[in-house]
């Protein structure tokens, strides 16, 4: 697109003006052509001053989220980055275009309308303030190969966001992100089998990260559940640049093929508040109370029932006492 390509410009000039001819030269298009362009990077939130005979200045770098802010965080080139103003679902954006996209395509929106998430239950995607990314794998594997991504996806994620704004977020088993008591962070993994050969059609996996949301922007009935970054530390960080990390944690995941370590279990247990918690157990028609002990090496959770007995839980909502209301 001809703005991301004047935006460039306008950056490598590093705070130098650039007049409009050096520019139209550069990408060989029409002053009004580059005129058009600044008007819609302005619209975006950028601040171009615009000076007779000297051209135009970038003055600010504000929190957009477009391939120009994303690509230049990121630590090595990569194409098959989709960025959206605004779609109903980046994980229903993959699961509608699969067939015609790159293995790791990766698409991420500026706002959800229709954010899902686990359960049926809604994932609350405002414009400007968070992350909204999905992830497609097209891996070789069978199901049972890929049983841990949801938590190393959270793993990832957890990575990206301590890498980029100096927090120490914990894990709410599997793939809830939590900081200071507040959920931050939501992954739906959804998956596509073809039940004759058992070949994954594909493996989406979708994240969803509040990044500057004020606590007051949340609904009524998230208040209490529901933090960002921002309204748990009081730091706004770019949220391109915590976009660039996650890409990079997660094109590791898919490099490593999904292979879960000593390592990686052992990070994921340090972080996880679930264990050696009183829980309650949500699945199917099942909904009882237990204590949680150990994270297993497929990363279920061991839990211990009042008779006694252990039992081993790899799906369902465990809710932790103390932790989003549940007392
Ligand atoms: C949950 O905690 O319930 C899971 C929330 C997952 C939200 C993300 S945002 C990006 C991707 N697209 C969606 O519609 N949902 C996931």
């Amino acid at each position: 697109m001809t703005k991301y390509k004047v935006l460039k410009i306008l950056k490598s000039a590093k705070g130098e003006y650039v007049s409009g001819e050096k520019i139209s030269n550069e990408i060989g298009l029409s002053r009004m052509a580059i005129s058009t362009a600044v008007k819609s990077l302005r619209n975006d939130g950028y601040e171009i001053e615009s000076i007779t005979n000297k051209g135009y200045l970038l003055k600010n770098n504000p929190d957009i989220l477009n391939i120009v802010e994303i690509s230049e965080n990121l630590q090595y080139k990569r194409d098959n980055i989709i960025v959206l103003e605004s779609i109903d679902s980046t994980n229903n954006y993959l699961k509608e275009n699969y067939n015609t996209l790159p293995n790791k395509t990766i698409v991420v929106s500026d706002e959800q309308t229709m954010g899902k998430g686990r359960r049926g239950k809604r994932f609350e995607s405002p414009k400007g303030t968070g992350i909204y990314l999905s992830y497609l794998f097209k891996p070789e594997c069978t199901p049972s190969d890929v049983s841990s991504v949801s938590a190393l996806a959270a793993i990832a994620t957890k990575k990206a966001i301590d890498l980029t704004c100096n927090t120490n977020v914990s894990i709410k088993w599997v793939n809830d992100l939590v900081l200071n008591g507040k959920k931050i962070t939501g992954i739906l993994t959804e998956m596509s089998v073809e039940a004759e050969s058992g070949h994954i059609e594909y493996l989406i996996v979708g994240i969803g990260i509040n990044v500057n949301q004020k606590q007051n922007d949340f609904p009524d009935e998230l208040k209490d559940i529901a933090g960002s970054i921002f309204s748990q530390t009081g730091i706004k960080t770019k949220r391109a640049i915590i976009t660039a990390k996650l890409i990079e944690e997660l094109d590791k995941l898919a490099n490593s093929e999904f292979k879960v370590n000593k390592d990686l279990l052992k990070e994921y247990k340090n972080s996880c508040i679930s264990l050696n918690k009183a829980v309650r157990v949500v699945c199917g028609n099942e909904n009882y109370e237990a204590f949680a002990t150990d994270i297993n090496e497929d990363f279920s959770l061991k839990i211990k029932l009042s008779t006694g007995a252990e039992k081993n839980v790899s799906s369902g909502e465990v809710s932790v006492r103390g932790l989003y209301g549940y007392v």
